[in-house]
């Protein structure tokens, strides 16, 4: 175990099985692993920053030494805020690297005194993005084994709000009958 706060900064918009698995070995050679959440994106989310939040909660709620919390600005000067000693980023395949690599980089000329640690996740995982998950959601498609099912729940009502209400009442789904909504409870 490596002494100091190490910060996992992300979207997580979802999280997927990837950044999962990233958080459980980062958790395993730092003393403690903040993963934050950036709050003011460019990007249009498809999760608000508290469903973010309280699904990363409940994902990472078995691992004692790892905190959720959400930042804005310059990350750097959140992860100096937390005391933190570095930042943990990881690295599917080739196509990450420049980027990655340009990020680190700037972030190291804005903050000398902060590393980047790069890890890997599982392979069978290094093809799985936010981006595609929620893009194959949207399309229709499964994401079963791309993402923790806690999440894979939340695409489905975000997606398919009758779904919620289908899982919360237990109940099938309304049913209209001249002009008024009923609802009818399943059959056990
Ligand atoms: O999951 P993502 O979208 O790849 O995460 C990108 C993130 C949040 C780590 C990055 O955009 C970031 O740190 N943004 C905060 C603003 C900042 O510090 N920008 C300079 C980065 S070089």
């Amino acid at each position: 175990m490596n002494k100091g706060i190490a910060i996992y900064p992300g979207s997580f918009d979802p999280t997927t099985n990837g950044h999962l698995d990233l958080i459980e070995r980062g958790a395993k050679i730092f003393e403690e692993l903040v993963v934050a959440i950036l709050r003011n994106s460019e990007k249009t989310p498809m999760f608000s920053v508290a469903e973010r939040l309280e699904m990363l909660r409940t994902l990472t709620g078995h691992l004692k030494n790892v905190r959720i919390d959400t930042f804005d600005g310059l990350m750097v000067e959140y992860a100096v805020s937390m005391e933190a000693v570095c930042i943990l980023r990881g690295i599917r395949a080739i196509s990450d690297y420049e980027y990655e690599l340009q990020m680190a980089l700037m972030n190291r000329k804005l903050e000398p005194t902060l590393e980047t640690v790069f890890m890997m996740p599982a392979d069978k995982y290094s093809y799985v993005s936010s981006r595609l998950v929620r893009e194959v959601a949207q399309a229709g498609g499964p994401v079963k084994g791309l993402v923790p099912e806690v999440v894979e729940q939340k695409l489905r009502e975000k997606l398919d709000p009758a779904d919620k209400f289908h899982d919360e009442m237990h109940e099938v789904p309304l049913v209209v009958t001249g002009g008024k909504e009923k609802k009818r409870k399943k059959k056990a």
